[in-house]
């Protein structure tokens, strides 16, 4: 694509936001190179991977992967296609096995993607082939961030910490809330929606504005109170964000046994660290640019994947989460409560399923998509966080209906498809850095 046009797809400081950034294949392609295998995106847990030979599979973009845990308890990621003839090798979605046989031809490979076995290597290859090179491609980056498992294609790009950049005090208040650590729900729910994944990414970094209407029902249903003008948004850098009502999204609910727990660990933390803590842990809705989202409420808390499936498909993954060191009856509440909102069957995952796909559905057109999204709420009404919450914390943040987020996402989102590669980015922040 040329310049021009990426520069077209995203205007007005991220305010309005080209349709074909949603449905065109041009840009889905450029996404693919330049988003998907260049950014740390998010495999799973490791209590996914709790002995020597545990695996299970995943995506990174459009590309499967085996994620493996070897004898010696490092973690691999292995492109899950047959040097071979492209087959998918692993078929299942998580066990435990040595070694992973493909179904077309039988080629072997080891849990370090190794290749161990060849039918016929006598035979029909004269003992020729050049084993040692022919093993599972592997991912060459990979790092387990606080039990939260990430891999990375790109050399060049910046360590995971140096990526989440501001994010990172923000989502240590969620993983290092008690000691322990934090464990999933047995097994991943997976899930198709028509629609572009970015629709799902931009909801969860920023998307109160829908919720009083989208999830009206809730309030109807009298599984909560209305909804109050009192939250925030905060947009760390880098394309990450996150937000909610002051004191943990879904404050004026009806409380579950885990509330009291969430609400007593916050005033311990508060403690420690400042009031700020009160105001926003637990951390509401979030995204970790490009597709890791989560919610972390006061009943409840998932993570999830948004896959990409071309331009206008994406397959979720979502795990219910918990401290491990809950006692069972709240870890069992806390599974029901996501069960009950989100999850495939969850009342608000359906409502904004249903939004994704229509907005994409509509989206497509030859007319429509020579009109922008509009993304300007709140424009202009930034502050930084610590002018409003002290401590020193990074970012600029709004108030709870503002688009500050999706603005930080799509301006990202621009810079990676623009850049040749990630020095071209260091440059560029370099310059800006030496600019002010
Ligand atoms: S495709 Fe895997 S062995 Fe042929
Ligand atoms: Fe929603």
């Amino acid at each position: 694509m040329e310049l021009a046009a990426i520069e077209d797809l995203v205007r007005e400081g991220g305010a309005r936001v080209s349709r074909r950034a949603f449905v065109d294949n041009d840009v889905y392609e450029l996404e693919l190179a330049r988003v998907f295998a260049r950014c740390w995106l998010y495999l799973g847990h490791d209590s996914q991977l709790r002995e020597p030979g545990d695996y299970f599979t995943a995506y990174m973009g459009e590309d499967p992967i085996i994620v493996t845990r070897g004898d010696d308890g490092v973690i691999s990621a292995l492109l899950n296609s047959c040097q071979h003839r492209g087959m998918r090798v692993c078929r299942s979605d998580s066990g435990n096995s040595r070694y992973f046989r493909c179904p077309y031809h039988g080629w072997s490979y080891n849990e370090n993607g190794k290749l161990v076995g060849i039918p016929r290597l006598k035979t029909g290859y004269f003992d020729e082939l050049d084993r040692e090179n022919l093993g599972l491609v592997r991912v060459p980056r990979i790092t387990n961030y606080k039990g939260m498992i990430w891999a990375n294609w790109d050399p060049e790009a910046p360590t995971f910490e140096e990526y989440l950049g501001g994010m990172k005090v923000y989502l240590d208040l969620m993983l290092d809330r008690i000691p322990g650590g934090l464990e999933a729900v047995e097994g991943v729910h997976k899930w198709t929606i028509d629609g572009n994944w970015k629709f799902a990414a931009d909801n969860f970094v920023g998307d109160m504005y829908h919720v009083p209407v989208t999830h009206g029902s809730a309030h109807s249903i009298g599984l909560r109170q209305a909804w109050s003008d009192l939250g925030y948004q905060i947009n760390p850098g880098n394309g990450h964000g996150f937000g909610g009502e002051y004191g943990g999204l879904s404050a004026a609910e009806n409380e579950t046994s885990y509330t009291p727990y969430i609400k007593q660990i916050r005033a311990h933390l508060a403690e420690q660290n400042g009031d700020y803590i009160n105001k926003i842990v637990p951390l509401g809705h979030m995204t970790i640019f490009p597709n890791f989202s989560a919610l972390d409420t006061l009943r409840f808390r998932t993570f999830r994947v948004w896959n990409p499936v071309g331009p206008e498909k994406m397959q979720v993954h979502a795990w219910a989460i918990f401290d491990k060191a809950l006692p069972d009856e709240i870890k069992q509440s806390i599974r029901q409560q996501y069960i009950f909102t989100f999850g495939p069957s969850g009342v608000f995952e359906q409502e904004d399923g249903e939004n994704w796909s229509q907005s994409t559905r509509s989206t497509r057109g030859w007319i429509a998509r020579q009109y922008d999204l509009n993304y300007s709420m709140g424009a202009g009404h930034e502050e930084p966080v610590e002018k409003v919450l002290g401590s020193n914390l990074p970012g600029q943040m709004g108030g709870i209906w503002s688009e500050i987020n999706q603005r930080g996402f799509y301006l990202r989102w621009q810079q990676l498809l623009k850049a040749d590669s990630w020095n071209t980015i260091r440059e560029e922040e370099k310059a800006l850095g030496a600019d002010k």
